[in-house]
């Protein structure tokens, strides 16, 4: 649990959110036609990290608490936090979460999506589908007034509606100038629960939904999160803002 005080951002502190915001957006819609069998995983790594920085920003994940990379690529059964290596090479019908935070002028733009391999098995569009639906339900939520647990309540429901399942021990968080901070943003919980929402408060929102069990492990790489039954599991993120009438998704392409 994340216990700092929750910071309500300036409309000059949005602003560099926004900038941040849209460059990350940008980056993963730079590396999206990558994404074909037979690239590695390695190979996006570095064209993101050349990109963000001929862009002049700073890969925040490249060094974060020791992390090897600059952006995570999770495949499949992997929940979060996959490190691109030279050796995992994209098959088709795989799904691959690709995870960027480029820092602008100071302050970070944390946004992902999944994306499918080729193509791939309805249950595998199904589950692709839910999961960005449940980011955008969550995002629905957002208003002054309204309160945190009424984020994950939506997307609870909806993703077990479908047969899903929702992950537990990685949940969204306040971004600023800092990557992590609080407050704590959990994709499950109880409608009318929990902090309230308040105009400048800036946060992700970013639901890992699984197949099967919502339970993880941890691989010996002291990093990557897997599903428990190796089924598999999809994420999306936005960074998003609480504004005086509602929300503002920052990390949007344009
Ligand atoms: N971008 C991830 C998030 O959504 C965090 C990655 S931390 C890293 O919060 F160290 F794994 F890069
Ligand atoms: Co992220
Ligand atoms: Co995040």
């Amino acid at each position: 649990m994340r216990t700092e005080q929750i910071v309500i951002l300036s409309p000059r502190e949005i602003e560099k959110m926004r900038k941040a915001g849209r460059l990350a957006a940008q980056l993963l819609q730079h590396l999206e036609p990558m994404v074909k069998p037979g690239v590695s995983t390695q190979k996006l790594n570095d064209e993101a990290e050349k990109w963000t920085k001929a862009h002049g920003a700073i890969s925040a994940p490249l060094g974060y608490k020791g992390f090897p990379k600059s952006i995570c690529t999770s495949v499949n059964e992997v929940i979060c936090h996959g490190i691109p290596n030279p050796r995992q090479i994209l098959r088709e019908g795989d799904i691959i979460n690709i995870d960027v935070t480029p820092i602008v002028d100071g302050y970070h733009g944390d946004t992902s999506k999944t994306f499918i391999v080729g193509s791939a098995k309805p249950s595998t569009q199904k589950l692709v589908e839910v999961t960005e639906k449940c980011l955008y339900l969550g995002i629905g939520e957002v208003k002054p007034g309204a309160k945190i647990g009424d984020i994950g309540a939506a997307i609870q429901e909806y993703a077990e509606a479908q047969g899903f399942s929702v992950v537990r021990e990685f949940v969204g968080h306040g971004i600023s100038n800092v990557f992590h901070t609080s407050p704590d943003i959990p994709h499950f919980g109880t409608r009318g629960k929990g902090k309230k929402l308040r105009p400048g408060m800036v946060f992700t929102i970013e639901p890992m939904i699984n197949e099967g069990t919502h339970e993880s492990e941890m691989l010996s790489d002291g990093w990557t999160a897997v599903t428990r039954d190796r089924k598999l599991s999809a994420q999306f993120e936005h960074t998003i803002a609480v504004t005086e009438d509602g929300v503002e998704i920052l990390t949007l392409p344009e």
